[in-house]
């Protein structure tokens, strides 16, 4: 964990769930921590029960708000000059079907998962590029590689990071641009709770799948494990992860389950 010692490291979702334990983790290894969220009072909190809170920084953004994601950027480029890694992890799911949903929701789903990070990455790669690279996390889901139902707007924006950042990845490695691409199964976190409904408002129940899935702490440190290692794409569950090997090579079986989900 010495290598995180004085990395800048930027922690979007920061004030919950897989974002607040990766901020833990981080902190226990020196890392500096500029956490975001909107919501300040849980990003101090978190910062409170940071090992070295004093080496971290709490700045609150809305996700869905490009001039308020553009501002933040600059902040942190003018405080810092550059970010040693980005993690794209704030985000918000969906319990909705295909032909109920507003498209509305489709695009603010759209606005949080994928662009948000698309705009923070623009912003930073040319400051990462200049000082001799950088790493960028993104927190996708295994939904970002298979369809599943009540998942639709989510499912997609989860999809669309991974040409996004492979492409990153492509043109960009050989000036020092690193990229993980982690796709969580289910976590044990409050993103349930918070994921969309047809109108978009919240779900606010807590699903049987995350109740009884890993620990976020669990999660955080799987996520910079795979970070340490430099790994571009990683799984992390249980056997919640069998789905993404079978639509890679028993696509039938996976149309065939995918097919029996009771959407509701
Ligand atoms: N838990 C799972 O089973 C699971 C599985 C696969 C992938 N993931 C992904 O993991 C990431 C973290 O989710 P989580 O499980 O930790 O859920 P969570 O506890 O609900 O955390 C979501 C985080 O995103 C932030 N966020 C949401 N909307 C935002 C907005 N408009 N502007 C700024 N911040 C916003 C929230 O902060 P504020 O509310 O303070 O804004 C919160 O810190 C998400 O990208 C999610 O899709 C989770």
């Amino acid at each position: 964990m010495k290598r995180f010692a004085n990395k800048i490291i930027w922690i979007t979702g920061a004030s919950s769930g897989i974002g607040e334990a990766l901020a833990y983790e981080w902190s226990k290894a020196g890392a500096r921590l500029i956490l975001s969220g909107r919501r300040l009072g849980e990003l101090e909190r978190v910062k409170a029960a940071c090992m070295y809170s004093e080496l971290c920084v709490t700045l609150p953004f809305d996700l869905a708000d490009r001039q308020q994601i553009e501002t933040a950027a600059d902040r942190v480029l003018q405080q810092f000059g550059t970010v040693d890694i980005l993690v794209n992890n704030g985000g918000i799911s969906q319990r909705s079907l295909v032909m109920e949903t507003d498209l509305q929701v489709d695009r603010r789903i759209m606005e949080v998962d994928y662009f948000s990070g698309v705009t923070l990455a623009k912003k930073l790669l040319p400051a990462m590029t200049a000082t001799g690279g950088g790493h960028i996390v993104v927190i996708s889901s295994i939904v970002g590689k298979f369809g599943f139902p009540l998942r639709s707007a989510y499912s997609a924006a989860k999809h669309a990071l991974h040409g996004f950042y492979e492409s990153v990845w492509a043109e960009l490695h050989t000036q020092g641009i690193r990229v993980t691409i982690v796709c969580p199964g289910r976590i044990l976190t409050d993103v349930s709770l918070h994921a969309l409904t047809k109108d978009g408002t919240p779900y606010g129940i807590m699903d049987h799948g995350q109740k009884n899935g890993i620990t976020a702490a669990s999660c955080a440190r799987k996520i910079i494990k795979a970070v340490r290692s430099n790994k571009k794409e990683t799984y992390i569950g249980r056997q919640d992860l069998l789905m993404v090997y079978f639509k890679r090579y028993v696509p039938w079986l996976y149309y065939l389950l995918v097919s029996r989900v009771q959407p509701r």
